[in-house]
This record gives C-alpha cells, structure tokens and sequence, in this order.
C-alpha cells in the first residue's frame, strides 16, 4: 500500500516475517527496558553513589612494624597490613561486586580455555599448604581469550567457610556463596610465575563461586576424594590428571572483571580478576568434604580461609553481559539454582528476560497510545493529511555502549 516503505528498506532484503518482526520487538522491549531501568537506576542511586566510590576515610597505613614473622593467619587478618604493605593498600582483593554498579562492556570476549583437559597418566600434585588446598597445573593449560595477552596457568586453589557459614570470597551484592576456586595463570610475557606476580599485569585469576545442588559433582570429586590423605600441613598427594575445564562453568562469557590483588599475603596487587557469573554445584556430601577434610599448622580445621571483602577505592568492575537491576539477594540461596542441569547453575537470566519483555510491552502501549492521541490531534486539524504520512518518525534511543 505504501510505494515508499521498498525504497526505505534498501537495506532490509526481504520484509521482515511475522516472527521476526516480534524478534524485533523483543529486541526493543528489552532497550526500552534497559533504557528505563538506567533512568530508574540513575535517580534512584543518586544519593547512595558515593559510599563505595569514595570509601569515605582511608584505611590508616601503620608505620610500626609488627613482630616481622613471614607466618600469616585467617584469625589475624587485621594484622596482614603490617607483615606485607600492600594488603593495606587500594586496589586490594577480594571485593563485594555490586551488580547494579558494573559497567557493561562488550568488548569483553568470551574467557577461552587451551590444553585444560589432562589425561589420566599426567600426575598432578594435590598439596594441603596449611591455607588451602592447592593443585599444581601443568604450564600446557593456558588463557588464550578474553583476555588481551596470552597467559599460562600455575595452580588452583580453593576458599571455603565451615558447616555452619558460607566462605567465598568474593561477594555479589553482598552475598557470600558457599565456597570459590581460583585458577591462577601468569603472563608469558615474563618467564614465570614469580617474576610476572609482582608487575601490574602479572597474574590473571579466574574466579568461580560453588553452591550446593543436588548431584554429586564429578570433576571436583577428582579433588575431593583426595583430601583425607593430605589432612595435616604441607602433606601431599599425587592425583590422575582430568578435565579441569570442569571445574570451571560451561558459560564462560558472562563475567566480571576488574583490577586486584592476590588475597593472601603479600597481596601484590597485579591480578586481572575473572568472577564468572555461573555458579558450580557440588552435593551436599562433597561441600562437607571440602569443609572437614583438612587441618592448619595449628592443627584445627582448616576452615573459613576467605578474606573479607576489600574497598574499592573507586576502582571500575566491568561486566561483559547486562546486568539487569533485579537482585536476587533477597531470594533464599539455592532458589536461583531451580533450572540446574550438569551440574551447572543457569540462575536468574529467565527472570531477566520475562520482565524485560513484560515492561517493554508496557511501554510500548504507551506509546502507542501516545501515537495515537498525536495522530488524532494531527487530524482533527488536517484532515488531508493521509493516515501513514505521519511526519514524526520515532525510533528507541541507542542504547550501545553506555559504558
Ligand atoms: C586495569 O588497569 C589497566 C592498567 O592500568 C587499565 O588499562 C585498565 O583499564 C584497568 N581495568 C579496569 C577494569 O579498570
Ligand atoms: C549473575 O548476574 C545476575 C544479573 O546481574 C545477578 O543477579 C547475579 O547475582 C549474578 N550471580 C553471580 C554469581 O555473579
């Protein structure tokens, strides 16, 4: 009916079919809502914005120095800053990431995994160093995506709490998780791990945080079923090699990423941090295991080695996916977990989609009833003016790179 719309759609080589077209709405839906959640967002964080920019006072760097033992502890975490400066220092970890704060950041490719899957016949060293459990990685696993060099992994370890608390490290919107696996890489650019931990874009440290779920976890019982033999300090154990890759989420596009430090002393602070947003699953049994198994030097439980969160100091955590500004934190934990399969959580992204569809949808009609009472207007005055030559032409603001 309109001879104009085939030249306007040069571009466009077929007419848009029913479905797609309701793609395209979806797809408008979900700016309009981002669009209104940002305004929503930025007014109602106006006056809260500056409490973790601006940590308001600075922590007070102790001059004195303490009894000068290179020996650290979780009960003495208030005393690190005296042993090793930089814990005192500002661009500490780990960190409380405020999900409504990050910046969204496109550029952030996919997390790209090499050599990660190990045969059986390669022997790893399981080592219990009276902090953690730490397994040795052979310098074939390496980083070869997302981030923009290339880096070789060293070890992994792991940060727990005790049966009757949560011990990740890193929090999300204030929530600690059960327990959290770091894999520490070095960049090859320095030629190994102790020269490149102390320059600011040493170490990159992949970070995942592990809930319980309802099966038995299969990759991290290969570490699990280890632990009795190395309960006391600095024991060790040879393991068979196996796909470590799963012990880190399938989706390794959704992370956060920001600039930190190591969270044991002495806290360089030289780690590009990875914090997946998918979280493991490990069954209740295996989450008691990693609890129960292992003693310290004093030879108490090896329990709650998290260090707290530290201060921003207005440091930037980015995103690579948009985070919407529905909290989970007031659901129950394990409730986000509902859609778990393989072991892997796929938390709250449906959510996500169903209200940005429900508030798109709502703002549509209102626009559309906007429209409409324009055009009404228009041709209660000119009446010649044809119906679809409406001269307003309303297209969504980009919403592209807000950050
Ligand atoms: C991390 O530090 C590097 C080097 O100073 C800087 O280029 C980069 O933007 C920082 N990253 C973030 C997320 O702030
Ligand atoms: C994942 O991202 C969603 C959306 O921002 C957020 O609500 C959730 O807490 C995040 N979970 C983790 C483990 O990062």
């Amino acid at each position: 009916m309109l001879p104009a719309t085939s030249e306007r759609q040069q571009k466009a080589t077929v007419r848009p079919s029913r479905t797609s077209r309701t793609e395209h709405l979806l797809e408008m839906s979900r700016a309009a809502l981002q669009v209104s959640l940002l305004l929503l967002a930025a007014l109602g964080s106006a006056g809260a914005a500056n409490d973790q920019e601006h940590g308001g006072e600075e922590t007070p760097h102790s001059p004195e120095k303490g009894p000068g033992h290179s020996h650290w502890s979780y009960e003495e975490l208030q005393h690190w800053g005296m042993d090793y400066p930089f814990c005192a220092d500002t661009m500490q970890s780990p960190i409380n990431i405020d999900t409504a704060k990050t910046i969204f950041s496109p550029q952030l490719r996919p997390i790209q995994l090499s050599g990660y899957s190990l045969p059986a016949n390669e022997r790893l060293k399981l080592r219990n160093n009276g902090h953690t459990v730490v397994l040795q990685l052979p310098e074939s696993l390496a980083l070869t995506g997302g981030y923009a060099q290339q880096y070789r992994a060293v070890q992994l370890h792991l940060h727990w709490g005790s049966p009757s608390g949560p011990g990740s490290e890193h929090t999300v919107n204030g929530h600690r998780f059960a327990a959290e696996i770091h894999v520490v890489h070095y960049n090859t650019k320095y030629s190994n791990f102790k020269e490149a931990m102390v320059h600011p874009d040493g170490l990159a440290v992949l970070g995942a945080f592990l809930e319980v779920g309802p099966r038995e976890n299969p990759y991290y019982q290969e570490i699990l079923e280890h632990l009795y033999k190395i309960e006391g300090e600095d024991k060790e154990v040879l393991v068979p090699g196996f796909n470590i890759a799963g012990l880190l989420p399938a989706n390794l596009k959704h992370y956060f990423h920001y600039n930190g430090s190591l969270t044991t002393p002495p806290c360089y602070q030289t780690v590009k941090w990875t914090v997946f947003n998918q979280t493991m699953l490990l069954s209740p049994e295996q989450m008691s295991m990693l609890e129960n198994s292992l003693r310290n030097d004093n030879g108490n439980p090896l329990q709650n080695n998290y260090r707290p969160a530290q201060d921003l100091h207005g440091r930037r955590v980015l995103a690579s996916f948009q985070t919407t500004l529905m909290s989970t934190k007031q659901l129950p934990p394990g409730s986000e977990s509902a859609v778990a399969g393989e072991g892997h959580s796929t938390s709250s992204f449906h959510a996500g989609d169903v209200l940005a569809v429900l508030f798109g949808v709502l703002f549509a009609i209102t626009a559309l009833a906007f429209l409409l009472y324009i055009y009404k207007h228009r041709s209660q005055n000119t009446r010649l003016d044809s119906p679809t030559k409406s001269k307003v032409i309303y297209t969504a603001a980009s919403t592209e790179n807000t950050a």
